[in-house]
């Protein structure tokens, strides 16, 4: 499913002497992993490796460490990231941009590696244009950054969810329940609706698409009076809060509806097979394009393989749809 990397890598590289690594914006499983592949594609190649602490907001502070084998041993493991990661309000201003490039400067850094969403990349390409070597990775567990098929964390964060959604079907269906799980993923519905379709959910609620509130409790009040035994919801963070909407279903169906917040859970835990191979691919693919002369672009996974598109291009195109095919999917399935 997955393969390595770019062909011609030993004949074509170019010499760095410095890359550095940053992880940046909301954590998800499966940075580690990609950091571990930075810094072991960049040792195979020769180059020392610094780690920036705290995303951005290190790198202005100048919060570096040098990372060797030793340093990102046992760590491919552990969901978060181990460098930590920040938002960073500074880098939207010429000031905290300018702070960066200096502490790059100095530390003599030759490549960086943003590990991290949209702003994350914005970040990157700000950074870019201000004549530094970068090349982003999307990672995010709302699969909202386009031209990749999947950014990293996704698979795991899916994982998490399909886990509780499971549990609290036992629980539901040991009363007669209707359950509301409200998913992150921002304005993007799409672990919303993936979960519904893995988990065989009744509905689910997104930003992407309409829904009548009014079906909805029909289609409830009809499952209870069948005597179904258990009801569930999606509902991604993007249509408004599970509380709401429950408050709404209640005065309409007659009976009351349990809601679970999944929040920060999504994006924690042991990340899955997936994140942890598309992290290494993601992380050896970035060095060895770096060590290519490529610079200001992100890394993607298009149809199982790796392709670098500019970070302009990726951040003038807005925020990645929500496949159609997959909202088709769904509907044939009665959700
Ligand atoms: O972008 C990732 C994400 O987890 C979103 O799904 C969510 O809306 C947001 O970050 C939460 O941000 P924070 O960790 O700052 O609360």
């Amino acid at each position: 499913m997955l393969y390595l990397v770019i062909e011609n890598f030993q004949k074509e590289r170019i010499s760095m002497k410095r890359i550095a690594v940053l992880t940046s914006g909301g954590d998800c499983s499966g940075m580690n992993a990609t950091i571990r592949a930075v810094v072991r594609a960049s040792l195979a190649a020769g180059a020392e490796v610094i780690g920036f602490q705290k995303g951005f907001s290190g790198l202005i502070k100048g919060l570096s460490e040098p990372l060797t084998t030793r340093s990102v041993s046992g760590i491919l493991q552990r969901g978060g990231t181990f460098l930590q990661s920040a938002r960073c309000p500074e880098m939207h201003t010429e000031e905290g941009l300018n702070r960066a490039v200096e502490s790059l400067q100095r530390l003599n850094i030759d490549g960086l590696a943003v590990i991290g969403g949209d702003g994350s990349l914005r970040g990157a390409l700000a950074l870019h244009r201000h004549g530094i070597k970068v090349m982003g990775i999307p990672a995010s567990i709302d699969n909202d950054i386009p031209f990749t098929d999947m950014s990293l964390g996704v698979d795991t964060a899916l994982n998490n969810i399909i886990y509780a959604v499971d549990c609290v079907k036992d629980t539901a269906s040991s009363h007669d329940r209707a359950f509301l799980i409200e998913t992150m993923g921002r304005n993007c519905g799409y672990l919303a609706v993936v979960a519904a379709i893995a988990c065989g959910a009744e509905h689910a609620l997104i930003p992407e698409a309409d829904y009548d509130i009014e079906e909805i409790c029909n289609n409830l009040k009809r499952r209870f009076e069948e005597g179904r035994d258990n009801s569930i919801l999606m509902v991604a963070e993007g249509v408004g809060h599970a509380q709401e909407i429950a408050e709404q279903i209640k005065d309409r169906v007659g009976f009351e509806t349990r809601i679970m917040v999944l929040g920060h859970y999504q994006r924690g835990g042991s990340p899955s097979t997936f994140d942890r191979l598309l992290g290494a691919r993601f992380g050896a693919g970035t060095v060895e394009a770096l060590l290519k002369g490529e610079a200001g672009k992100m890394v993607g996974l298009c149809c199982g393989r790796l392709e670098f598109t500019d970070l302009d291009k990726v951040l003038a195109s807005g925020r990645r749809p929500i496949d159609q095919v997959l909202l088709k999917l769904a509907t044939v399935l009665g959700i």
